[in-house]
């Protein structure tokens, strides 16, 4: 039975008569394969499996939202929580695998939460050189009468040697000045003064506040249960990777990595083992090709969570001021401009 949606709600809705096309466009592994055979392809299955088929030392960049320890549903599977020995033994089993698959420069993202935190850190030391744990402030979640409502997430990054790729400049957060110093001859101190506002742009932390999840509202959105942000996944992707490089996520989910490398011009692949997951991101890669918008990056900046207002002020300021919405000129040079 198809959902009912509101007016407004521009969730992804995959109708009956595209399932079975959607899912040709998915690929099966039974025997080792080709970079070339499942780039820019996603792979149906279960991860444990094709693992072993993937070719060595392929991958740039590793984005994995693995199932947490808890028990919960995903399509016609549920993931059972188990004791935190298990979890680290269920986690060696994919990581162990897919660490061959990772270049000697590659880097490697692990979304966690924190009941699960200790064990992914666990076995990440064993195989990669563990460089940040990022926390991401997710907003959302379930007030509890007894705890503290627990709204971060954990996101540890590494790397697989010393030799990497990082690119701070890619991923600086827009933030609004609150304190517009000047220097003697008035121009912004290390702030951009523009026709919208002013702004600075500051280098990124391992706190990350402008990130929510995907609620109905967004075109990104699907009914998947736990679906990650095209914002958040930008971040790693902006950071740690090149145009062309090699992005894999072995537990897909809704496509939100795959469908972000696509968007930033990255070739990816991954694994899911849900048909209904699957058709999802199927369908949200063919949405890509002609909209390879990010929520909340704009610009080639992060902007801060709900400023999407300004962000559209910043679009149409662009479109009346010509190609130089942005006022980088000094202030005394603005004047001289606008005389
Ligand atoms: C946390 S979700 C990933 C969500 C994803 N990041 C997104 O934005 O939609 C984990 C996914 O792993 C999938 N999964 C769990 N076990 C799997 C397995 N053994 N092989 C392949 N996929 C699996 C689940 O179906 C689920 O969609």
């Amino acid at each position: 039975m198809m959902k009912e949606r509101a007016p407004r709600n521009r969730t992804l809705t995959v109708l009956e008569e595209e399932k079975s096309e959607l899912m040709r466009q998915t690929v099966h592994l039974t025997a080792p394969c080709t970079v070339d055979a499942i780039g820019g392809k996603l792979i149906h299955g279960d991860s444990l499996s094709c693992l072993e088929f993937l070719p060595k030392q392929f991958i740039d960049l590793l984005i994995v939202d693995p199932p947490y320890n808890l028990s919960k549903k995903f399509g016609e599977n549920t993931f059972a929580g188990m004791d935190a020995g298990a979890y680290e033994l269920w986690l060696e089993n994919w990581i162990g695998k897919i660490s061959g698959c990772v270049k000697k420069t590659g880097a490697i993202y692990v979304c966690c939460d924190w009941q699960s935190s200790k064990s992914v850190q666990t076995v990440l030391e064993k195989h990669f050189i563990v460089r940040s744990r990022i926390t991401w402030e997710r907003e959302k979640g379930r007030g509890a009468k007894a705890n503290w409502k627990n709204c971060a997430e954990d996101i540890w990054f590494c790397t697989a040697s010393e030799d990497y790729y990082f690119n701070v400049d890619a991923v600086k957060l827009k933030r609004k000045v609150l304190a517009p110093y000047r220097d003697d001859a008035g121009d912004p101190k290390d702030w951009q003064e523009t026709v919208e506002g002013n702004y600075r742009l500051t280098h990124p932390s391992n706190l990350w506040t402008d990130i929510s999840i995907p609620f109905w509202s967004m075109p990104e959105n699907t009914d998947h249960p736990t679906q990650k942000s095209e914002k958040l996944v930008a971040k790693m992707i902006l950071a740690s990777s090149r145009p062309g490089d090699f992005v894999f996520d072995p537990f897909f989910g809704s496509g939100t990595t795959c469908v972000v490398a696509k968007k930033l011009k990255r070739t990816f692949s991954g694994i899911e083992r849900e048909p209904e997951y699957c058709q999802m991101a199927v369908k949200r890669l063919q949405r890509a090709e002609t909209n390879d918008a990010i929520q909340g990056y704009h610009d080639g900046a992060f902007w801060e969570r709900n400023s999407l207002a300004d962000q559209n002020q910043v679009k149409t300021a662009s479109n009346v001021a010509g190609s130089t919405g942005l006022c980088n000129a000094p202030r005394r040079q603005q004047r001289a401009n606008s005389i």
